[in-house]
C-alpha cells in the first residue's frame, strides 16, 4: 500500500491507475478505524480494480467546543488494517495541504442539509461538503463509499454530487452493528463501560419505534416510546424523527421512510437510523 500525504504524488499514482484503465474506488474516512470502515472497504473492492482510502480529520467538520481536539487518531494502526485489507492507496493529507493558509471556498448547501443534524450542529454539513468535494477532486474516482450510519451525510453529498454534475457514482452502506446491535462508530471509545452498557438503548429505541410505526401504529406514539426509552437509559435527546429517506423533510405518503435519532449520554453524542420495513 502507498501512504501519500501530497497532492502532486497523489496526482501521478491516480493517473498511473486511469492509464491501465483501472476503476478507481474512493473510501473517505476520518481515521480511528472500525470494522463499520473495513466494510466500505470490502464493499470498494467489489466496486472497482484500485481502493483509495482517504483519513483527513477535517476542521470544518466540527464546531467551537465539539470534539475536534480529542477525536481519536490512530494513524499506525490505520494504515496497517488498510494495508491488510489490500488497499493500494492511504490518502493521508496534512491540514496545510488541505487548507492552506490562503483558503477561502467553501459549498454551502441548504435543504436536505437543514434538518437534524444540520439543526443541531450548524455549519457541519458545510464543512462535510467542502473536503468531500475536495476529496473526490483530489482522487477523482469512479465511485465513493459511505455508510447509511451517518444517513444525512449520506443524503447531503448524494444531493452535492447531483447539483455539481460532479462525474461519481455514490454508494451507500448498510449500518455495521456490534453484537448487541449499537451502531459502530469511531466515537463509541469515548464511552465508560457502563455508558457503553447504556448505549444499547439507541438501536433498541429505534426497533421499538420501528416496529410499531410498521405495523401501522401512530407515529407519534412510537417516537414518543422511542424517547421514553432513550430517557430511561439516561440519553439527552436532540432529536428522534421520521422523515422521507430521500429529502429528510416531513414523510411522504407512499415513499421510503427513515427514523432517526441523536442523543448524548455523558457528554458522548451517538447517532443511528433505521429504515422503516415494508416502505
Ligand atoms: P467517519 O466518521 O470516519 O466515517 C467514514 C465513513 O464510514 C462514512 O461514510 C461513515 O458513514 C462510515 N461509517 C462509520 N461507521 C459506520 C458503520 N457502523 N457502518 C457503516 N458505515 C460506517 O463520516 C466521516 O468520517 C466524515 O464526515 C467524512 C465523510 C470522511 C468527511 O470528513
Amino acid at each position: 500500500m502507498q501512504t501519500i500525504r501530497q497532492l502532486d504524488a497523489l496526482r501521478e499514482s491516480v493517473r498511473g491507475f486511469r492509464a491501465a484503465g483501472e476503476r478507481i474506488v474512493l473510501v473517505p474516512t476520518m481515521g480511528a478505524l472500525h470494522a463499520g470502515h473495513m466494510a466500505l472497504v470490502d464493499t470498494a473492492r467489489r466496486h472497482g480494480d484500485r481502493v483509495v482510502v482517504s483519513i483527513f480529520v477535517n476542521p470544518r467538520q466540527f464546531a467551537p467546543g465539539e470534539d475536534f481536539s480529542r477525536y481519536p487518531r490512530q494513524e499506525h494502526r490505520d494504515a496497517r488494517m488498510l494495508s491488510e485489507a489490500g488497499v493500494d492507496l492511504l490518502w493521508m493529507p496534512p491540514a496545510e495541504v488541505m487548507y492552506p493558509a490562503d483558503f477561502a471556498t467553501s459549498i454551502v448547501m441548504s435543504g436536505v442539509s437543514e434538518p437534524l443534524e444540520g439543526a443541531h450542529r450548524p455549519g457541519h454539513f458545510d464543512g462535510v461538503a467542502t473536503v468531500v468535494a475536495k476529496l473526490l477532486n483530489q482522487v477523482q474516482p469512479d465511485a465513493a463509499i459511505f455508510g447509511e450510519k451517518d444517513f444525512q451525510q449520506l443524503a447531503v453529498i448524494r444531493r452535492m454530487v447531483a447539483d455539481l454534475d460532479m462525474p461519481v457514482t455514490i454508494i451507500g452502506m448498510l449500518t455495521q452493528r456490534e453484537d448487541d446491535g449499537l451502531a459502530m462508530s469511531s466515537r463509541n471509545g469515548y464511552l465508560v463501560e457502563e455508558d457503553r452498557k447504556a448505549a444499547v438503548a439507541m438501536p433498541r429505541a429505534l426497533g421499538v419505534a420501528e416496529r410499531a410505526i410498521s405495523e401501522g401504529r401512530d407515529p407519534q406514539a412510537a417516537l414518543e416510546q422511542a424517547r421514553e426509552i432513550l430517557t430511561a437509559a439516561g440519553f439527552e435527546i436532540d432529536y428522534v424523527a421520521l422523515v422521507d429517506s430521500e429529502t429528510l423533510g416531513e414523510p411522504v405518503a407512499g415513499k421510503p421512510r427513515r427514523l432517526l435519532a441523536a442523543a448524548k449520554i455523558h457528554g458522548t453524542r451517538l447517532i443511528d437510523n433505521v429504515p422503516v420495513n415494508g416502505d
